[in-house]
């Protein structure tokens, strides 16, 4: 039932097998990638599964008789927005709403087939860097398997909700004076030293599982979108996202592939930078800085994937400002009805600035990646929507409140 994989170096094409603990290639030093058969599967058969991540499970690389550890991830709603495409200048705009993931975000859909896949090797502990969402989700599929969880975090920036998760799913949670990309190089070195299983996205199984996103898009839309916008952070999931279009392609269930688009927060924006610059040279950013804490990462680890899946699919790529993410973010839980983190927005407010400058034209059809809930970030939503006005419990208060002009 499973596909038949190995693990390939991006960079110089060397080979591992699939029970070997590595992050990155021995040999060169570049990103791994879980490579499969293509399968031979019908959307018609899988499509008799209930929709999730394991509908897919042809596609889905674990080990034969390997415990699979779920949370009934995915699945996940494709929202028709009409007004929000009005809004943003485009005939047809969907959300793929993550937020309604088990803890909130499309991390889920990595961590299923991750801490299965740690489950497996035999792993007592896993651990990662977070901005917060990987951390409150890896949390809760260590308790679901009994492992045990570390996680590092860049003190002071980790939203409160995704903080809450992790203390209560039982994570050792540890913050570290420094950014994301710090807490990161920390964690890769303490795993590597302790034997404890990395969870971040440099980890290519991870990828395996977010890759689900982009079947169950063509399983709800009932074709491939032309576009599909995507805030880029440590840049994972628009890797694994293009992954997963491309392997339905390569097993004869779509013809068609959309063009990616990968959005950026302005103040962490090295992936688009480089990009604007044809120069072929990634320059990290010292100092990110932006509303979006799940995407303030200056130094993504997966960059060159991101780069590919860019560039394979003829996409597009740009910055949108932190005022731009709060506006889109805010239309979109007016009009919509769909509350999303503020990096979630990100996707959103690219696909207004890409109708403007006429790189998606306005009869066009976009998926926009909506990858964290409202509620992840309650501090937020104070700072930009203010608190509620406070009065005596009376009639009259109440009265001369809402109808006095
Ligand atoms: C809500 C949210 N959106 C987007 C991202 C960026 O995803 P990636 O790091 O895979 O680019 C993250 C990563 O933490 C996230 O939590
Ligand atoms: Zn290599």
């Amino acid at each position: 039932m499973f596909p038949k994989s190995l693990i390939r170096c991006m960079g110089c094409g060397r080979e591992y097998g699939n029970n070997e603990i590595i992050y990155k290639c021995q040999n060169c030093g570049s990103l791994l990638e879980v490579i499969i058969e293509p399968p031979k599967a019908t959307l018609a058969e899988m499509s008799k599964r209930p929709i999730g991540v394991w509908r897919y499970r042809e596609f889905l690389p674990v080990d034969e008789g390997a415990e699979v550890v779920s949370l009934q991830e995915g699945g996940t709603p494709l929202y028709r927005c009409e007004k929000l495409a009005k809004w943003a200048g485009v005939r047809s705009l969907y959300i793929k709403f993550e937020g309604a993931n088990p803890t909130g975000s499309f991390k889920d859909r990595g961590m299923t087939l991750g801490v299965t896949k740690a489950k497996s090797l035999g792993s007592r502990a896993v651990a990662c860097a977070s901005t917060g969402n990987t951390s409150a989700s890896l949390s809760a599929y260590a308790a679901r398997a009994g492992l045990t969880c570390y996680v590092i975090l860049p003190a002071g920036k980790v939203a409160m909700g995704k903080l809450a998760q992790a203390l209560m799913h039982g994570a050792k949670v540890i913050t570290v004076k420094g950014n994301f990309d710090d807490a990161l190089k920390l964690v890769v070195d303490l795993s590597i030293k302790m034997g404890i299983y990395l969870l971040n996205s440099i980890n290519p199984w991870r990828l395996e599982g977010q890759k689900t996103l982009a079947f169950e898009v063509v399983d709800q839309l009932g074709h491939v979108p032309e576009f599909l916008a995507v805030p880029m952070g440590n840049c994972g999931n628009i890797s694994a996202i293009w992954k997963g279009f491309s392997e339905f392609k390569a097993a004869g269930i779509t013809k068609a592939l959309p063009q990616m688009y990968g959005v950026q927060a302005e103040g962490a924006s090295p992936v688009v930078n480089m990009l604007r610059k044809e120069t072929g040279v990634f320059e990290p950013v010292m100092n990110p800085e932006t509303v979006a804490t799940a995407i303030r990462i200056g130094n993504p680890v997966n960059w060159p994937k991101a780069v590919r899946a860019i560039k394979e699919s003829k996409g597009l790529f740009d910055t949108v400002s932190d005022d731009e993410i709060v506006e889109a973010q805010k239309v979109i839980a007016y009009v919509e009805g769909i509350g999303v983190e503020p990096a979630s927005a990100a996707s959103v407010a690219g696909v207004k600035k890409a109708t403007a400058k006429g790189q998606v034209g306005k009869e066009s059809e976009i998926v926009c990646v909506c990858t964290g809930h409202l509620l992840k970030d309650p501090e937020e939503v104070i700072k930009v929507c203010g608190r509620p006005i406070e009065i005596p419990p009376d009639l009259k208060a109440v009265s001369e409140l809402l109808f006095s002009s």
